[in-house]
């Protein structure tokens, strides 16, 4: 593709700047706060964002980059770029169409969408909107038919791969964002068809504390698709993950809401890359917010990044033209960041292109 002309492209960090204001002011505080806060004193979700700028790049000179393109495929599904929506749960907080209103504009883009477990909006919806290859995240719930049952469903509603959430055995402790103010048929709308007459709530609808690297097989095994596993942190238990049977695995601290002080991820690629040594994609979320964070984790070795947050903004700003309108900006963003470091295609991106700043 042609380099975007900067001109008319936005720029994502006064796009983002504006969808987070809006939605500051359109949202109710409950809701607002659930999304923008994170575990503890919010130390991990503030150096998510900083990690990523302490980087610096060392861009080439005198490289052809007439032709750029972003495009790429993941674990057999091709995309524009390597930009993934993040599983979030509950849209229904950002927009009144909830996952339904994310999906129209990830359609729009051409992009790819993690459906979450816990989504406000009937799962079948959702596939109906995105209309084509989409990933299931899994929560594996106590009851464990209820998990097998909702993975086949997902696999039959065109679920092509299931993103296993690794970092919450539990919800974290989040003082400032801690309740989702959801209606309880939202709360339950992604059990409502699983739970039978005599089902106990608790049991149905938490997540299962034991659930252990055996679960990759198990997921494996129920849906026949790939299994992601998001959360690592650490080399050796990415190496774990895939000896499990994992496709792929998801640098990520769940956008800082877990375990509060958890290393940025932009501080923990590069020893889940050293450690899976190429054997399965690698992909990171956690405070990427513009093309430059982006070309930066991808030349750190990430296949793909996911974006959580920013999605919602956009969502609660402007609805699916805002989700579609941030995914190509960030596009056109990271696609000129390309053609200024001298790097015409996503599989040239390497490590040597960003130096640490001391
Ligand atoms: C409101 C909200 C809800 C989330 N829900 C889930 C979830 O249900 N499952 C999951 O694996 N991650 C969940 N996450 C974490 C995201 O998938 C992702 O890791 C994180 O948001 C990335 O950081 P970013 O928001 O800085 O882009 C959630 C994040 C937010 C902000």
């Amino acid at each position: 593709m042609a380099i975007p002309a900067l001109r008319e492209t936005q720029f994502v960090a006064d796009l983002l700047a504006r969808y987070e204001e809006q939605a500051r002011d359109a949202l109710a505080r409950g809701a607002y706060d659930f999304i923008a806060t994170g575990a503890g004193e919010e130390i991990s979700q503030h150096d998510a964002v900083d990690s990523w700028r302490r980087y610096r790049l060392r861009p080439h000179v005198l490289r052809d980059v007439g032709d750029v393109d972003t495009a790429t495929t993941l674990l057999g599904i091709e995309l524009p770029a390597p930009i993934v929506v993040a599983p979030t749960a509950y849209h229904v907080l950002a927009t009144p169409d909830g996952e339904v209103e994310t999906a129209r504009g990830v359609r729009a883009a051409g992009g790819l969408m993690t459906v979450p477990t816990r989504s406000s909006v009937a799962h079948e919806d959702v596939a109906a909107a995105l209309g084509g290859a989409w990933w299931f995240q899994v929560y594996v719930s106590r009851d464990r038919d209820i998990t097998r049952r909702m993975v086949a469903d997902a696999k039959s509603l065109g679920a092509r791969a299931l993103v296993l959430t690794g970092d919450t055995p539990f919800v974290g402790q989040r003082p400032r964002g801690m309740t989702p103010p959801l209606t309880a048929e939202q709360f339950l709308m992604c059990f409502q068809k699983y739970l039978g007459a005599d089902s106990e709530l608790m049991y149905a609808t938490s997540i299962d504390p034991t659930v252990g690297l055996d679960a990759i097989a198990w997921l494996h095994a129920e849906s026949g698709l790939p299994v992601v596993v998001k959360g690592v942190v650490r080399g050796d238990d990415a190496s774990a993950c895939i000896e499990a049977g994992a496709a792929a695995v998801i640098v990520s601290n769940h956008g800082g809401r877990q375990l509060d002080r958890t290393l940025a991820s932009a501080d923990a690629l590069p020893d889940v890359v050293a450690a899976v040594s190429g054997r399965a994609p690698v992909l990171v979320d956690g405070g990427i917010r513009s093309g430059i964070d982006t070309l930066i984790a991808l030349s750190l070795g990430a296949d793909a990044v996911l974006l959580g947050r920013p999605v919602l903004w956009a969502a609660a700003a402007e609805g699916a033209a805002g989700v579609e309108r941030l995914l190509r900006s960030l596009r056109d963003e990271l696609a000129a960041a390309m053609a200024l470091a001298g790097v015409a295609r996503v599989s040239q991106l390497s490590a040597d292109l960003v130096a640490r700043r001391v």
